[in-house]
């Protein structure tokens, strides 16, 4: 008997179902031993306090172009995985005893960096564990892609394109903010692909001149409004030379909701012009995966499931240079993936004209 556990943890994505539909009807076929699935429910939690479900081949049918996650999910922050739980809970401790006490032979967990060092942890302490790299950010180190990407870019491409019709109409500023966490992979995709005017990632700090001298100048040249694509971390110039601390007390001490709003209220100021916010949300992570997620995630799960096989544990899934491989959990546990602010596409980008605010 091959017996497996599964659980999806941190922020939801679109293809977390189609990842372990892969990974699920793998194993069912290549195993030459019966296969047994614990589905844990809402990640960790489910493995701690050994909430699961008994499934099967069956109940995986009918996923690969459903959102969200049939398991639930949570995040169990990895700073805290050695402070017990509100009950007094031994989290590791509880991990352990659940995969034991169901005599796994595997855990595979769909999840992104805070839950990949928690799974590296877990596989320091014996358990045999097998990463996937799920995440709308793609800052998963150690792989080209994270599934959950290309549909969030697409999501955020769509609300570009829609913004960019009563932009147009009204002569209106828009400053559109995009998740993407501490890494602007979804911003500059989407912002490129939506034609943006400027796009502010955290990995180019800006200057808010530079951005309003963009909008200056498409006033000159006759277009009437200007896209702002703005991630959700995107920093002045001035905030990147503070220290982390005292960039964190200024994000507390922040009375907008968000950096859009900053961002709009200083174009406000300086330009007088009719500026909107667009922000989309969870709407980024939300709705069916799209044809490349599809593909990306079967083949993670396919992947795993053919490493679970060959008994190769302690490994996150990857796709480096195009080629499916396996990369050891503990080389990428912690790391961020960047964007590279002298990358191709951000050359590319500047090249046509789109302004990142750095000059
Ligand atoms: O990591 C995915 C992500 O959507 C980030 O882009 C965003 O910063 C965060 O999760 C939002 O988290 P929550 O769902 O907890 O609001």
């Amino acid at each position: 008997m091959l017996r497996v556990g599964l659980l999806t943890s941190g922020g939801d994505c679109q293809a977390l179902n189609a990842t372990m539909r892969g990974i699920v009807k793998t194993l069912y076929r290549q195993s030459k031993e019966p296969v047994e699935v614990y589905g844990f429910e809402d990640g960790y939690q489910g493995l701690i306090y050994e909430r699961y479900r008994m499934m099967d081949n069956r109940d995986f049918s009918g996923l690969l172009t459903r959102g969200g996650t049939v398991l639930g999910t949570s995040r169990t922050p990895f700073k805290l995985l050695d402070t017990p739980e509100a009950d007094g809970v031994n989290k590791v401790q509880a991990m352990k005893d659940t995969y034991r006490k169901l005599k796994l032979d595997c855990l595979f967990m769909l999840g992104g960096n805070g839950s990949t060092k928690t799974a590296n942890r877990l596989s320091q302490e014996g358990l045999n564990v097998i990463a996937l790299p799920k995440t709308i950010d793609n800052d998963t180190y150690g792989t080209d892609m994270t599934f959950g990407f290309t549909s969030s870019v697409e999501v955020a491409t769509r609300c570009i394109d829609e913004i960019h019709t009563t932009a147009s109409s009204h002569g209106r500023v828009f400053v559109i903010e995009i998740m993407g966490h501490k890494v602007g992979w979804i911003p500059l995709y989407a912002g490129v692909a939506g034609g943006a005017d400027v796009i502010l990632i955290p990995e180019i700090p800006y200057d808010i001149e530079n951005v309003i001298r963009v909008i200056e100048d498409r006033d000159k040249a006759g277009s009437r409004f200007t896209i702002v694509v703005v991630a959700e971390g995107a920093i002045s110039k001035e905030e990147a030379a503070l220290s982390k601390k005292e960039y964190k007390k200024l994000v507390a001490a922040r009375t907008t909701p968000s950096v859009a709003y900053d961002i709009a209220a200083e174009i406000d100021k300086r330009t007088g012009r009719e500026i909107r916010i667009a922000i989309p949300g969870h709407t980024q992570r939300g709705g069916q995966p799209d044809a490349q997620d599809r593909i990306f995630a079967t083949q993670c799960g396919v992947e795993a499931a053919l490493s679970c096989l060959k008994g190769k544990y302690g490994v996150m899934i990857a796709q480096v240079n195009g080629k499916m491989c396996r990369v050891p959990l503990e080389d990428v546990a912690g790391k961020l993936k960047y964007v590279d602010p002298k990358g191709d596409l951000v050359k590319e980008a500047k090249a046509l004209g789109i302004s990142f605010g750095d000059e």
